[in-house]
């Protein structure tokens, strides 16, 4: 069994996965938002703190599995890297006290192994990975193989849905509620502009200040602020956002084919952006694959999944090794 360890941002979450099957033995996360909340957005040092109160908790409840362990995986990059030192320096601890080899996972991989968990991978796939901290498009033909055919220019697809949230006076993280507002709104009332359009339509890239600025002067321009306005601003925010996305990856598989197409990280979870992902696949006859729910933002399952194929590869680093970082290498 691998023991994995999930910190890179404000989730902490630790997993036990059996290596022969790949089951999910325990999982549990505990996430930070509410204290984050009040802050408008995550403060690295609180969620540090949080991390060092939180992982130990849950580390108690999976004692029971110590003596199956084989080896101890943990997110090193990219994240905040007063997070991810908790869950490195907790992995490293175990590491030592129970004699077993330690696993360093990219939090991006994971984030793409979140469609196989308890089940077997099934690469070449060309996956979108929507979060808070990135927005990119991928060739993956292996976990060691991922070409990056777009990424952002700014903002993220989740921090664009965080930010206008904040605009409009809701809690961080604001997407999933900005989800549900949506649905009571109007997506046509108000003719945002989709992004990088018109001369730089040639470019392969995503953009979401502009839209989010877009939505900052349609807010400033109200008289007042009912619920059904907010709903019609999320609506309308919300179908230009996907359709920026939309109209990049149709531009992507022009020339390009595809035949499994994944779609990954906590904005995943958004069902308006999946109904159209599922559109554009019927429409170039391929597969979507989708992540359970539970398992598009962040958590330790998919770390332990990715640390399975890492175990099967060999890939052990040492203590000295294991270094974090903020950014992927
Ligand atoms: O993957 P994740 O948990 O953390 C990062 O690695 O960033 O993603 C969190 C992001 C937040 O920006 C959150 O607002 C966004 O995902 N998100 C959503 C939805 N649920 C979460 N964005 C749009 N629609 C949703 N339903
Ligand atoms: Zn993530």
């Amino acid at each position: 069994m691998i023991l994995s360890i999930e910190s890179s941002c404000d989730d902490s979450s630790i997993a036990i996965t059996r290596i022969e099957d790949k089951k999910l033995l325990f999982h549990k996360k505990i996430s930070q938002d509410e204290e984050h909340a009040k802050y408008g957005g995550v403060v690295p040092e609180l969620a540090a703190r949080l991390h060092a109160i939180t992982l130990p908790k849950i580390l108690e409840e999976t004692q029971p599995y110590f003596e199956a362990l084989k080896a101890i995986a943990v997110t090193n990059e990219p994240g905040l890297s007063v997070s991810l030192v908790e869950g490195v320096s907790m992995a490293k601890a175990l590491s030592v006290a129970l004699h077993l080899p330690l696993l360093g996972i990219n939090h991006l991989k994971g984030h793409i192994c979140s469609l196989f968990i308890e089940e077997e991978t099934r690469f070449p796939m060309d996956v979108l990975l929507v979060s808070g901290g990135h927005t990119q498009l991928l060739h993956v033909k292996s976990l060691e193989q991922i070409e990056l055919l777009a990424t952002t220019m700014d903002d993220s697809f989740g921090e664009s849905f965080d930010k206008v949230g904040k605009m409009l006076g809701l809690p961080y993280p604001a997407g999933a509620i900005i989800e549900t507002y949506a649905q009571k709104g109007d997506a046509k009332c108000f003719d945002f502009t989709i992004p990088l359009q018109g001369t730089s339509s040639s470019m392969l890239a995503f953009s979401y200040s502009g839209l989010k600025n877009q939505v900052r002067l349609c807010i400033e321009a109200q008289e007042r602020m009912d619920e059904q306005i907010l709903c019609d601003i999320c609506a309308s925010f919300q179908r230009v956002a996907v359709a920026h996305l939309m109209q990049k990856i149709k531009k992507a598989y022009q020339a390009r084919k595809v035949e499994h197409f994944g779609v990954v990280g906590g904005a995943s979870a958004n069902l308006y952006l999946r109904g159209e992902l599922e559109r554009f696949c019927a429409s170039k006859k391929a597969q979507l694959y989708t992540a359970k729910m539970a398992f598009c933002s962040d958590n330790a399952a998919m770390i332990g999944r990715c640390g399975v194929e890492a175990y099967q590869k060999g890939v052990f680093v040492s203590l000295e090794e294991l270094k974090v970082r903020s950014s992927s290498k």
